[in-house]
């Protein structure tokens, strides 16, 4: 029988040097497992005398008792080893500086129409809303705009694909915030004070035009509403928007759905090739307005021998590019970061709303 000594030394040898549980469990299967070299001793028992395996068995237990204890002990060595190494691995610097992330800013549209909503807003001007996707009869007969009128070509529409056997009516990418007159008086009747804000869009590509742009369109229906009150209202407006005392001219002029009708001028000097809003004597056109027609009134459902009032339109990237000086409209419109960088507005940016 091999010494049990020898055994032992070569076992704890073993298990000292194992460097993982996968070879601690091949050891304690070699020793102590069923078929293990232990066992086998154990089986030897019986060939032996009382005296011989009294002393032996209990050398026996001993041996495995002692084995058992250091495998133990090694498995909760190991354990820990893995568990330093992995906490050094996995250490993290919590007190890094973060990585610096870029603000996105405001678009100059978004800004403006905000500027433009609170001044409207301080006169009693709510905002009204409609469909982008307009039917034909909202984007022009409604307002008062014929089939063969020349506005309708003049628009260039936009008109929304139709399937065969489809009779919906016709649908168009709306031209203007016009049709808002009409979805607010429809849903409000008079008296009505509103401005509409919102894209529209037209087959227009040079610098100056862009196929999709932004108007505003107002309201304002009561029952003695004259076109003294919309001079009034807009010199109010552009001053509060310019933060300056701006003059306005009211050239005659033609709309279907105004009449009288008026193309607004603002006053303005050239100097040194800049623009200036409120001085000198030059004059820009910003927008177009006029008295509500009776008819687009009776479209709208609201009795026009009860009820009159001023509407008007105009462009808000228009009114973005006089105030912050930004030259060319098409760079609106695509998504240079370089040019939201420069242009864009500090998302806790107030609008910037002067007293009249
Ligand atoms: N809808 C016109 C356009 O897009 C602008 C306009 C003119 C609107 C006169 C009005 C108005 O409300 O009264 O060119």
């Amino acid at each position: 029988m091999i010494p049990l000594d020898t055994l032992r030394a070569r076992y704890i040898d073993g298990i000292l040097a194992a460097s993982d549980e996968a070879a601690l469990e091949e050891l304690r299967l070699a020793a102590l497992g069923k078929k293990g070299e232990v066992a086998l001793l154990m089986r030897e028992l019986g060939k032996m005398s009382p005296e011989e395996r009294q002393t032996t068995g209990k050398a026996l237990n001993e041996l495995k008792d002692e084995l058992d204890a250091a495998l133990r002990a090694r498995k909760v060595s190991l354990a820990d080893a893995a568990l330093d190494e992995r906490l050094r691995a996995e250490w993290l610097d919590v007190t890094l500086p973060a990585r610096p992330r870029r603000f996105g800013t405001i678009h100059p549209v978004s800004q403006v129409t905000e500027e433009c909503t609170a001044i409207f807003a301080d006169m009693g001007f709510a905002v009204a809303e409609g469909p982008q996707i307009e039917t034909d009869w909202f984007n022009f007969d409604a307002l008062n705009i014929a089939p063969e009128h020349p506005a309708r070509q003049e628009h260039d529409t936009f008109f929304m694909h139709r399937a065969a056997g489809d009779n919906r009516p016709p649908h168009v990418l709306r031209t203007h915030t016009s049709p808002v007159q009409i979805r607010a008086m429809q849903a409000q009747g008079a008296p009505i004070r509103v401005i509409a804000p919102g894209r529209v869009y037209r087959m227009d590509m040079d610098q100056t035009h862009t196929p999709m742009f932004h108007q505003i369109e107002g309201l304002a229906i009561d029952r003695d509403i004259s076109m003294a009150n919309l001079k009034w209202v807009l010199e109010e407006f552009f001053s509060a928007y310019f933060g300056t005392k701006v003059k306005t001219r009211f050239r005659a002029s033609h709309f279907p759905f105004t009449e009288p009708s008026a193309e607004v001028d603002i006053q303005c000097s050239w100097v040194g090739g800049t623009l200036k809003v409120g001085e000198g004597d030059g004059w820009l056109e910003v927008l177009g307005s006029g008295m509500v027609h009776p008819k687009v009134l009776t479209a709208a459902g609201v009795d026009p021998t009860q009820w009159q009032g001023f509407a008007f339109g105009m462009g808000i990237d228009r009114m973005a590019m006089l105030k912050y000086g930004i030259p060319d409209l098409r760079a609106f419109f695509e998504s240079d970061l370089r040019w939201l960088r420069h242009y864009g507005f500090a998302a806790l940016d107030m609008p910037s709303v002067h007293a009249g």
